[in-house]
C-alpha cells in the first residue's frame, strides 16, 4: 500500500523543513546561522545563495537552531498549507526569540515578496522580511536590525539571477546538486501565486552556468538538476543581441552536456506549450541528459485548462507526449496535477483520469485547488468546489497514479539498469542507494568496490511502491 499522505505531498512538501548545514571549515567566533527552507527547489536553490552572501560576513550555518544568533526561513506561497506550515514554524520560534531578544529573525522568499510588510505588522517576531530579488541586500538589512529597527526589502529585479554568486552546497551529499538557470515566470496561470512572488522571467548568462557544472564535476559531483519554473522559454541574447550569441535551452542542455559523459543532466520545469522537438532530439543525442521529463498537466480537461490560462489544450498536451514516446522512447514523464479547479465538472475530472491512462505517468504531484489572494482565478473566478468533493476528486486521482507508479516500476523488473550511487539507504548501512535514468530510486546491497559517485549497473529483483530493489550486477 502507498501511503496517501505521502503520495500527496511533492518532493519540494517532503523535503520542507530541511535545515541546512553547510561544510565548509567552521570559523572561530563565527555568527551562526540557521536557515530552513520551504516549497521548490529554486527555494533551496536560494538558500545556497544566501549562505555564501552571509559566509562573506562572516556566518556559517548551523543545523540547531537553540545556537543561532540569525534564524532565517525561505518560504513558499503556493498553496495555502504551505503558508500555514510557516507561520506554525514561526511561532515555534518566538519563544527562542523570547529567551533571546538579540536574535534575528528574518523570513525570505515568497511569502515575504507576497505579504511585504504586512509580515511584520502581522508576525511581531520577525525583524526582516526579504524577497528573492534582495538578498544582496542582506548584510545591510542585517545592520539595520543590529541597530535595533525592523528591515525590509522586497524589491522585485528584471535583471538578477545571482550568476557571479557561488553557492555554498548545503546538506548535499558531494554527489547531485541545483543549478538555477533562470529566475521568474511570465506565464500567468491564473492559480499561480509564482509571477507575482518571483517577477519577471530572466535567464541566466550561459557561462557562468557552464562554469558552476563544470566546477560541481571539478569537485566530484556527477548530477546537476537545471532549474526553472519553465526551462524551455529559457534564451540567452548576449550582450550584442546578435543571433551568434542567442543560446537556447536546447543548446544550453547540449553544452552542459558536453562537459563530459559522466556528469549526468536533468531539469525540471518543462511547460507543455514551450517544450521543443528540438529539446527532445537533445535529450536522445546525449546518453548523459537523463531520460525524464516533468510535464505538468494540471487537468486534461481543454475547457479547464483555458481557465487556467495554461495556453495548450489537451490535443496539444497529447501530441507532446507522443512526440516525447517517439523521439525517446523509455523516457520516464512525471507531472502535476490539480483537483477541484473553479467550475470543474465530474466530466472534466473523469478527463484528468483518462489523461493520466493515456500517458501512464511515472509519478505524479497531486494537489487540491487552493485559492492564492491575488491571482487571476481569485479575481475572476468562485472557488466554488465544495471541500469534500476536491478531497474526493484528489483521492481519485492519488488512487490512479499509486496503480500507475507501481506498474511502471515493476516494468523494471528483471531488467539490468546503470544508476548513479548516491549514498547509504535511509534504512540501512548496509544498502547503498542511487538513481536511474528515469530517476526512480533504487536500493541494493553494498559491496567494497562500490562507493557513492560512482556509476553501477544493477540488476532489478523487485519492487516495493516506491523503490526499486537489486543487487549489484556481474
Ligand atoms: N512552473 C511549474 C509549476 C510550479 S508550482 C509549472 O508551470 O508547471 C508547482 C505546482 O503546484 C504546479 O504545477 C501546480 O500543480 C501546483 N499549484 C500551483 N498553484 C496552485 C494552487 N493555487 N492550488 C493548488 N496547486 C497549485
Ligand atoms: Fe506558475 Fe504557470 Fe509559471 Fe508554473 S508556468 S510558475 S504554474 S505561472
Ligand atoms: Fe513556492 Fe515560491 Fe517555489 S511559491 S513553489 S517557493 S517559487
Amino acid at each position: 500500500m502507498i501511503d496517501l499522505q505521502l503520495a500527496d505531498k511533492t518532493h519540494d512538501e517532503a523535503r520542507q523543513g530541511e535545515a541546512l548545514i553547510i561544510d565548509a571549515p567552521k570559523a572561530l567566533n563565527a555568527r551562526k546561522l540557521y536557515i530552513e527552507s520551504y516549497g521548490c527547489q529554486m527555494n533551496f536553490a536560494d538558500s545556497e545563495i544566501v549562505a555564501s552572501i552571509l559566509l562573506d560576513q562572516g556566518f556559517e550555518t548551523t543545523g540547531d537552531y537553540h545556537e543561532a544568533d540569525a534564524i532565517f526561513i525561505n518560504t513558499c506561497s503556493i498553496r495555502e498549507n504551505a503558508e500555514q506550515r510557516v507561520r506554525n514554524r514561526l511561532s515555534q520560534f518566538g519563544i527562542e526569540k523570547r529567551r533571546n531578544p538579540k536574535l534575528i529573525v528574518g523570513v525570505l522568499g515568497c511569502m515575504a515578496e507576497r505579504l511585504k510588510s504586512k509580515f511584520l505588522e502581522e508576525e511581531k517576531l520577525v525583524d526582516m522580511v526579504v524577497g528573492p530579488d534582495a538578498y544582496r541586500d542582506l548584510p545591510q538589512l542585517i545592520e539595520q536590525v543590529g541597530e535595533g529597527q525592523k528591515a525590509i526589502n522586497v524589491l522585485l529585479s528584471r535583471e538578477e539571477t545571482y550568476a557571479d554568486i557561488s553557492p555554498v552546497r548545503l546538506n548535499g551529499n558531494g554527489i547531485t546538486a541545483f543549478i538555477s538557470i533562470m529566475r521568474g515566470c511570465d506565464n500567468m496561470c491564473s492559480f499561480c501565486v509564482v509571477p507575482f512572488t518571483r517577477g519577471r522571467e530572466r535567464s541566466r548568462d550561459p557561462h557562468s552556468i557552464l562554469a558552476e557544472a563544470q566546477d560541481l564535476f571539478d569537485r566530484g559531483y556527477k548530477e546537476v538538476t537545471l532549474l526553472g519554473q519553465n526551462v524551455d522559454s529559457y534564451k540567452w541574447k548576449g550582450e550584442d543581441e546578435s543571433s551568434e550569441v542567442m543560446v537556447n535551452f536546447a543548446q544550453l542542455l547540449e553544452k552542459v552536456a558536453l562537459i563530459s559523459p559522466e556528469l549526468r543532466i536533468r531539469f525540471s520545469t518543462s511547460h507543455p506549450k514551450d517544450i521543443t522537438d528540438e529539446v527532445l532530439y537533445t535529450i536522445k543525442k546525449y546518453d548523459n541528459i537523463c531520460n525524464n521529463i516533468h510535464l505538468p498537466v494540471q487537468s486534461g480537461s481543454s475547457r479547464v485548462l483555458e481557465l487556467m490560462n495554461r495556453t495548450y489544450t489537451r490535443e496539444w498536451y497529447i501530441n507532446r507526449v507522443d512526440a516525447i514516446r517517439r523521439i525517446i522512447p523509455d523516457c520516464a514523464i512525471s507531472t502535476d496535477v490539480i483537483a477541484g479547479f473553479c467550475t470543474e465538472t465530474e466530466e472534466e475530472h473523469q478527463e484528468t483520469l483518462s489523461m493520466m491512462d493515456y500517458v501512464g505517468y511515472d509519478f505524479a504531484f497531486c494537489f487540491s485547488y487552493s485559492e492564492r489572494p491575488g491571482t487571476l482565478a481569485a479575481r475572476k473566478f468562485e472557488d466554488d468546489i465544495p471541500e469534500d468533493v476536491k478531497k474526493r476528486r484528489l483521492k481519485e486521482i492519488l488512487l490512479k497514479q499509486q496503480v500507475t507508479s507501481l506498474q511502471r516500476l515493476q516494468a523494471s523488473v528483471g531488467k539490468t539498469v546503470r544508476i548513479l550511487v548516491e549514498g547509504f539507504s535511509k534504512k540501512s548501512d548496509k544498502d547503498l542507494c542511487g538513481r536511474n535514468d528515469q530517476n526512480a530510486m533504487i536500493v541494493f546491497p553494498a559491496a567494497e568496490n562500490v562507493a557513492p559517485g560512482q556509476y553501477v549497473n544493477v540488476v532489478i529483483e523487485r519492487c516495493t511502491s516506491a523503490t526499486l530493489l537489486g543487487r549489484i550486477a556481474g
